[in-house]
């Protein structure tokens, strides 16, 4: 396994990510991901305080972890998903981070979510405030049941969640046939805001990274 350490500037806290040299997409922090987590801190913590205590944020697609580990370090109930295979990995960063998440205020558990499963518990039983994602857009067969998890998210409960996400816009024909795909279908249902780059962390971010802030039609 190698080693990266991601120093995410939360209260002069550092999160240590576990990646795995062999594996498949969710074994690497992506770009999209720093670039998400670097936003959150600028938007969460402006005054330097970590308001996102008490805070229920969901992570789809989570990976090894870095988005939804610096929510918990900005202070939030986490719960990070992603596919059962990527559950081991995620798990063991997680307990890597436990006590500066802790100390933070802050909380984070795994669960198996796969998109489209609307009948999951996961979804089904929490409130979330937020909903984070990174990098969850690059192939085909994923567009639909992505979008349903999005427009199920909190059907129980009466308030919308607030869902953040960011995506690399690669420039291969598929890629950017796929990301108007799942752009288009997403307007349909979610007002989208593009946060712009004056937004963003001043270096960590890209031209090919964008943000969104989408909330569900009425
Ligand atoms: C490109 S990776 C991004 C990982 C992480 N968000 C990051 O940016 O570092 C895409 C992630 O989506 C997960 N994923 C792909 N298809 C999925 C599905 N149908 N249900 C749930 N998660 C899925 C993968 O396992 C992987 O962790």
């Amino acid at each position: 396994m190698s080693i990266r350490v991601l120093d995410v500037e939360v209260c002069s806290k550092e999160l240590t990510l576990y990646q795995r040299l062999v594996g498949d997409v969710s074994c690497v922090v992506w770009d999209a991901a720093i670039v998400l987590s670097k936003y959150l801190q600028l938007l969460i913590e402006p005054n330097g305080e970590c308001s996102l205590i008490g805070r229920k944020v969901l992570e789809l697609g989570a990976g090894v972890g870095c988005v939804g580990l610096t929510a918990a370090t900005l202070g939030a109930e986490v719960t990070l998903t992603d596919l059962p295979e990527a559950l081991p990995l995620l798990k063991h960063n997680i307990v890597e981070n436990k006590s500066t998440l802790v100390s933070q205020g802050g909380f984070a558990t795994v669960e198996a979510l796969s998109w489209g499963d609307v009948e999951s518990d996961v979804i089904k039983n929490t409130a979330f405030d937020y909903v984070l994602l990174a990098d969850c857009v690059y192939y085909t067969e994923s567009i639909d049941p992505l979008i349903n998890t999005l427009k199920s998210v909190n059907q129980n409960a009466s308030k919308k969640p607030c869902i953040i996400l960011s995506q690399e816009l690669r420039d291969s024909e598929i890629q950017m046939g796929l990301w108007n795909m799942f752009f288009q279908k997403l307007k349909k249902d979610f007002n989208i805001a593009k946060i712009d780059s004056s937004e963003q962390h001043s270096e960590y971010s890209s031209d090919d990274i964008l943000i969104l802030h989408c909330t569900l039609k009425s």
